[in-house]
């Protein structure tokens, strides 16, 4: 039996959290002038990033209550079962031990979990990885005409595409000039269409990325690349019309990446081209295992090599560091406090760092997947809100669109700006450095949300005493900031990791299953099902419920 889970509401640190929830009055322009050290206080460093809490409606003993918060649901105590390979994901009975795929490969003492020798077994595969990203960087690898790869797909969805591509967007300037990987998701074949049009089929190298080689979308994507490499090698002269001929292209243009070789096997790509991990990684935490075989090709093991050490560096800090200096712990616990305690229903994401444009995308699957339930590890019913709706878009585009609402609207809207001092692209305007004008913004835009401007302070610009209240700015609008040198792979690790615990540090707390994903079965078993009615078949149609059969009708009175 699981141990149960601790029910956060009746910890004395939530009654003390509830009523100073009730007393508080969050003032950050008097907290600040009242206390000079505050910024300093609540600005710490984790590895390379530079993380100030300071404009959080916190006050230390918000921080205290937080933190005791975590010691009486044991916070520390949970990660360090995860770190030991406990099935902490108790729905599926299973270890969650994506922290091993970046422990060094000297680290002591060695990770046994239910008789596998897991640190062998993780160098074992990065040694492979490696191995086919060198012949693929070097040209070693070539494809049936005996041309070196320019271009890598990968085939995946989930956490099988959104950390490859968040990752290789991130750190495109790492990328090897002669090599280009494109990433295709969708079902809906305007994808693969749109993302295999222009390409030299003799130069493509496809890689299916899938955990467990069953889901839809990307075994149908997968099936409909090799038809286009069949074709399209026979289009060129370059394939004969023989099953050795097709077999053959397929070996030289299709490797995989799964924990069900097997499935590999029989989709007719060669185990040998196949890249193995455990199910003890989450689709949503595997990025940093064979699923990241794109970017191990595109910027090289080197890079990559960083990009986990980034990853392990977060580890180590949350692994020995106190609660209350614990960066991905203490951010993890000011998110219970915006969604328990002060009504907060989203969390915005806000990086000043256009290559970081895919992270808030691929921090949804990590946080909302994770922590979207209402049912406890236990199988009891939560006993309090849980997870917030994640989003964001790239700054300073957002500042054009939606920031509005983040200033002057009702609802209070937790955000993280994350930027980096160092651009890749450091451009001038004239004698202005582009990137530092676009970092004003950054610093600019938590000052409006922290300190707003006061009606004595819009009167005093002149304006006209009616539109003096639509130019208030209430102030009072909790951020934390993320500044790191620059964006580079192991700066991208630690970002990752930092949420990754975020994550899991709010799922301890509520006393969820971080680590299933039980809430998305149900629409892919429908979609099985009713693929029939939308295909024509009359008897299925008439099984359906009278909205969605109105809606196939509809949509077959429409179809050309
Ligand atoms: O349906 C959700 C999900 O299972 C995600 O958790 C996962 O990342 C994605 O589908 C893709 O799964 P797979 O890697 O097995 O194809």
């Amino acid at each position: 039996m699981p141990t149960p889970p601790i029910d956060p509401t009746t910890t004395s640190a939530w009654q003390a959290l509830s009523e100073h929830a009730s007393a508080l009055r969050p003032d950050l322009r008097g907290w600040f002038a009242d206390d000079p050290d505050r910024a300093q206080r609540l600005t710490l460093q984790l590895a390379d990033l530079t993380v100030d809490l300071s404009k959080n409606l916190v006050t230390d003993e918000t921080v205290a209550l937080l933190a005791r918060l975590a010691d009486e649901v044991h916070l520390t105590d949970r990660f360090d079962a995860m770190l030991a390979g406990e099935h902490i994901n108790v729905t599926e009975d299973r270890a969650v031990l994506h922290t091993a795929l970046r422990r060094p490969a000297e680290a002591e003492p060695a990770l046994v979990v239910d008789g596998q020798h897991v640190d062998d077994d993780v160098q074992a595969v990065l040694g492979e990885v490696f191995a086919f990203a060198e012949q693929v960087r070097s040209g070693e690898w070539t494809g049936v005409t005996g041309e070196p790869v320019r271009t890598v797909v990968n085939i995946g969805i989930g956490g099988s595409d959104l950390g490859p591509v968040m990752v290789y967007e991130a750190l495109e300037p790492y990328v090897a000039d002669d090599l280009e990987v494109r990433f295709v998701s969708n079902i809906d074949p305007t994808d693969l269409a749109q993302k295999t049009a222009d390409l030299d089929p003799t130069t493509t190298l496809f890689i299916v990325a899938s955990k467990t080689f069953t889901t839809l979308e990307t075994l149908t994507n997968a099936r409909l690349a090799r038809q286009w490499l069949w074709d399209s090698l026979a289009a060129g002269g370059h394939l004969e019309d023989s099953d050795d001929a097709r077999r053959e292209a397929v070996a030289k243009h299709f490797v995989a990446v799964s924990t069900a070789l097997d499935k590999v096997a029989d989709f007719g790509i060669d185990p040998d081209n196949a890249f193995g991990f455990w199910d003890w990684v989450g689709g949503r935490y595997s990025v940093d295992s064979a699923i990241g075989t794109s970017l191990a090709i595109a910027i090289g093991p080197d890079a990559f090599g960083d990009l986990l050490a980034g990853f392990h560096a977060v580890d180590e800090h949350t692994r020995t560091t106190p609660v209350a200096q614990n960066v991905p712990f203490l951010m993890g616990l000011l998110n219970v406090w915006y969604v328990n305690f002060l009504d907060a229903h989203t969390h915005a994401v806000l990086p000043y760092a256009q290559q970081l444009h895919r992270f808030p995308a691929y921090l949804q699957q990590l946080t909302m997947e994770s922590n979207g339930k209402s049912v406890r590890w236990d199988g009891t019913p939560v006993t309090t809100q849980t997870g917030e709706v994640y989003w964001g878009e790239p700054g300073t585009n957002g500042q054009h669109a939606f920031y509005q609402l983040i200033h002057q609207g009702t609802r209070l809207i937790p955000a993280d700006f994350i930027a980096v001092a160092n651009p890749a692209y450091p451009l001038r305007d004239g004698g202005t450095d582009v990137h530092a004008l676009f970092l004003a913004n950054f610093f600019a835009q938590t000052k409006a949300l922290a300190f707003g401007k006061t009606a004595d302070e819009v009167r005093a610009e002149g304006t006209a005493e009616a539109v003096v209240p639509a130019r208030v700015f209430p102030g009072n609008r909790p951020t934390t900031s993320i500044l790191a040198p620059a964006l580079t792979p192991a700066v991208v690790g630690q970002l990752i990791a930092l949420y990754e615990h975020i994550t899991f540090a709010q799922g301890v707390v509520w006393g969820i299953d971080s680590f299933d994903q039980w809430g998305v079965e149900l629409g892919k078993k429908l979609a099985t099902e009713i693929a029939p009615a939308v295909q024509g078949d009359a008897a299925a149609l008439a099984t359906q419920d009278p909205s969605t059969r109105g809606l196939i009708e509809r949509y077959l009175e429409l179809r050309d």
